[in-house]
């Protein structure tokens, strides 16, 4: 049910998306500068682990029911990144949280405030937080406080919320630590084969004289932030670049960085020069921040997409253009990113490289343009039930209560919609019982729990988009949707930052950043959850706030109210860890399939090991690892490797529920270049007895040899 998750998008407070723009010179003061001035603001940036439990839990992003995670391939990451004017350094006016998860909501965001506000209560404030999500597909999921998005990771997991909560957290302490003066600028540059438009067909249906202001259906700037120390040394960026951040599919059950993260990890790494001395070589231990930001909702499968039906007469052809079906239905149709013929995770790689030497491009040329002036935001709470406004030409409209449209449930070519619904069906009636089934199953001890029937008003509003779950009025046992969404901005000398509650297309990005007043036609509607003046309602919001980034500043925006916190009634099915054993006779850590000891390995192969494992719920290990690839250095082992290396992977894998017995799986792909000698595979793993506390173990493979 993939587009579960474009909807969720659209949900308001469940995401926060970014855009950011230079406000014309005739708005702001500019500055055409090269170089940014010296010791002009006071700038922190720092990073954190938040990756939750990696086995036996529901990945988020796709809500598909099987994917439930099985290890990891690389660790998911806060980055930091906070800005003060010098002149006034008790006051943070900016401060950004770049999470790598699916995305965030109001539950995520208000436990990080409370905690930065009762910790620093002379920086940061409500309004100075900002929560932005890299919308990755590959982690692991529970965290969110409503319904809707639980249902397939069988409710609240506050394990996955408290590592997001907590490493985050400390990614903000590091860049608080870090804070000091320097400078700032901003470039572009294009990234021409990074991203596709995910609805091509969709961005037909815009107005024709529209579409032709643009040469291409996706924007294709990669912008960028870049934060100078006070001498002029680059410490880290902020880059926006609009591809979704997922590249992995469905069917992966590793946990992932997606190819924000990737990025990220490619640009850190190559920064950190000590990468390799074994100190330094955990990855995510580094001081200089990429932080690779979400804009928008373009697809990264940039061949197009194209269906996967062995023995039909398409088998191998494009899908239908209008619906992204094969023979009439979705499942066979899969978007092809640039690495289709060898693996998702090498279309993941070359994304995240591309958006790297994008950002390299725009770090290492000589016409960003300087920063400098206020720094200013503003958020308030909207609520979107029936948020009342004038449109340009005088009408006064309003929006409505969420509801779930058919188009919802069809997916996209990121992943097919799983339950046989149809991308741009408006009919009324497909009421697929696997989908009743799903939730029927899942909360069948509920069965009030099936949303209410949508009153007249309802259906009127949210016209001409057809009801398909009417989200905003089921709160029992809790809501299932926000209703109360953030909106927030960001001025930064010229530049403008929009924290937006919902994922843009292309055109509607274009035209809430030149606030052109446009009518969403029916198409792109599906997605607007409040109705069809959802985007009108927004550029309304924001256009308003406007004034509250001037450098002199009167009174405080209206807000509704913040929407009531909701995680203390969550329900929880995710069962404890019961117990660990090793098998009769063996030990935790004890090597079960050795790597190869007679045949050196070379570049290019695969080293595998296997360990009597036990269940790595029981000790996340944050900021740790549960593997190394450690080389033998002037008779000493030297880390080489951790778990967060795109060329490792841990996995896990219960052998007896019954007996407790579990293995783990270890593999290394060795890159070009690694230095030949001898290594091994060191395991970390924390076992829970039937009775007494957890204890950590080791287990190492024999030596090898790397030629
Ligand atoms: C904030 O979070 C950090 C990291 O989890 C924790 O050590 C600290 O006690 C928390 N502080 C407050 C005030 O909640
Ligand atoms: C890219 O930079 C140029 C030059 O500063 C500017 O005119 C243009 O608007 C920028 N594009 C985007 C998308 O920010
Ligand atoms: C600025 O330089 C970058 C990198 O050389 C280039 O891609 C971009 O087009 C340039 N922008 C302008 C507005 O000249
Ligand atoms: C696809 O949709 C476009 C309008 O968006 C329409 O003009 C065209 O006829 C449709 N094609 C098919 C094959 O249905
Ligand atoms: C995942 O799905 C893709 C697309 O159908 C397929 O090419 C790939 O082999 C699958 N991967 C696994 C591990 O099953
Ligand atoms: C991170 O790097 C520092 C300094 O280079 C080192 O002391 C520390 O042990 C490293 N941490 C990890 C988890 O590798
Ligand atoms: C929405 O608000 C308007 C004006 O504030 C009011 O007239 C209307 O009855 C409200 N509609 C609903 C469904 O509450
Ligand atoms: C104003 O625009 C809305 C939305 O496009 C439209 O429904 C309405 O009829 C327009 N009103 C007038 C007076 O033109
Ligand atoms: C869906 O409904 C809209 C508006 O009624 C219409 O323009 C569009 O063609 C319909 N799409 C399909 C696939 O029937
Ligand atoms: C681990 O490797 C074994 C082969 O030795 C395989 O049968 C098993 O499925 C693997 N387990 C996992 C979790 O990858
Ligand atoms: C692996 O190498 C280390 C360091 O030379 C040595 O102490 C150890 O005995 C070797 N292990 C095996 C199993 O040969």
């Amino acid at each position: 049910m993939p587009h579960f998750t474009q909807e969720l998008l659209s949900l308001g407070t469940a995401l926060y998306y970014l855009t950011a723009f230079l406000a014309s010179s005739t708005v702001l003061p500019s500055n055409d500068a090269i170089k940014g001035v010296a010791g002009q603001y006071l700038l922190g940036l720092g990073i954190g682990d938040i990756t939750g439990p990696v086995v036996e839990t529901n990945m988020m992003g796709y809500a598909s029911l099987p994917q439930t995670d099985t290890g990891l391939h690389m660790r998911q990451r806060s980055r930091a990144f906070i800005i003060a004017e010098e002149a006034n350094p008790q006051t943070v006016s900016f401060s950004l949280m770049q999470v790598n998860i699916a995305m965030g909501d109001t539950g995520v965001r208000r436990s990080i405030v409370a905690n930065l506000t009762a910790t620093y209560p002379d920086m940061f404030t409500n309004d100075n937080i900002a929560l932005g999500s890299t919308h990755q597909h590959s982690g692991v999921g529970g965290y969110l406080e409503d319904l809707l998005p639980q249902i397939t990771s069988l409710g609240y997991v506050a394990a996955t919320a408290d590592a997001i909560i907590e490493g985050t957290v400390i990614a903000v302490q590091r860049a608080y630590e870090s804070m000091a003066s320097g400078s700032l600028s901003v470039g572009n540059t294009s990234v021409v084969d990074g991203n596709a438009n995910r609805s091509p067909s969709a961005y037909l249906a815009n107005p024709a004289d529209e579409r032709a202001m643009y040469e291409y259906d996706t924007d294709k700037e990669l912008s960028l932030l870049r934060f100078d120390d006070a001498s002029g040394n680059p410490r880290g960026l902020l880059s926006f670049f609009p591809v979704h951040g997922t590249s992995l599919y469905e069917n992966n059950t590793l946990v992932s960085s997606d190819n924000k993260g990737m990025a990220a990890y490619l640009y850190e790494s190559e920064k950190t020069p000590s990468w390799y001395d074994g100190t330094r070589c955990h990855a995510g231990n580094n001081t200089f921040v990429a932080g690779f930001t979400q804009v928008s909702d373009r697809v990264l499968d940039s061949l197009g997409a194209y269906c996967e039906s062995p023995g039909e007469p398409y088998d191998g052809m494009l899908c239908a253009f209008n619906t992204s079906t094969c023979g009439g239905t979705v499942e066979d149709c899969h978007g092809r990113g640039p690495g289709f013929r060898i693996s998702d995770f090498a279309s993941n790689m070359i994304i995240g490289q591309l958006q790297m030497e994008g950002a390299q491009t725009v770090m290492n040329s000589d016409n960003r343009t300087a920063l400098s002036g206020s720094v200013r935001s503003v958020h308030i709470y909207m609520d979107m039930d029936n948020h009342t406004f004038t449109l340009p030409n005088g009408t006064t409209v309003h929006t409505c209560p969420p509801a779930m449209g058919f188009s919802f449930a069809g997916g996209t070519t990121d992943g097919p919609g799983a339950f046989d619904f149809i991308q741009g069906d408006n009919s009324s009636s497909p009421q697929n019982p696997f989908w009743e089934n799903l939730y029927m199953s899942v909360f069948q001890w509920y069965t009030d729990f099936v949303t209410p029937a949508p009153s007249e008003a309802q259906v009127a509003c949210q016209y001409p988009k057809p009801i398909l779950l009417n989200t905003g009025y089921a709160n029992l046992p809790y809501k299932w949707s926000p209703n109360t969404v953030d909106i927030q901005m960001f001025r930064i000398g010229q530049l403008v930052i929009l924290v937006i509650p919902g994922e843009l297309t292309t055109m509607s990005g274009r035209r809430i950043r030149q606030a052109i007043r446009a009518e969403l036609i029916s198409y792109e509607g599906a997605s607007t959850i409040f109705g069809q003046y959802t985007l009108d309602a927004y550029i309304d919001k924001y256009t308003s706030l406007v004034p509250f980034l001037a450098d002199t500043v009167t009174g405080t925006p209206a807000s509704d109210a913040a929407p009531a916190e909701q995680t203390s009634k969550a329900i929880s099915l995710q069962l404890p860890v019961v117990f660990d054993a090793a098998p009769f006779g063996s030990s935790f850590g004890k090597v079960k399939t050795d790597v190869s000891t007679t045949v050196p390995y070379t570049a290019g192969e695969t080293v595998f090991a296997t360990f009597v494992g036990a269940n790595p719920r029981n000790n996340l290990r944050l900021e740790g690892t549960f593997l190394s690839v450690d080389q033998l250095v002037n008779d000493a082992w030297v880390r080489h490797r951790s778990d967060s290396h795109p060329s490792t992977t841990y996995s896990w894998v219960q052998t007896s529920t019954a007996l407790g017995t579990s293995q783990v799986n270890l593999t290394w792909t060795i890159e070009d270049g690694t230095p030949s000698g001898t290594y091994r595979f060191v395991y970390f793993g924390d076992s829970k007895p039937v009775i007494g506390g957890i204890t950590a173990f080791t287990g190492e493979s024999s030596n090898f040899t790397v030629s």
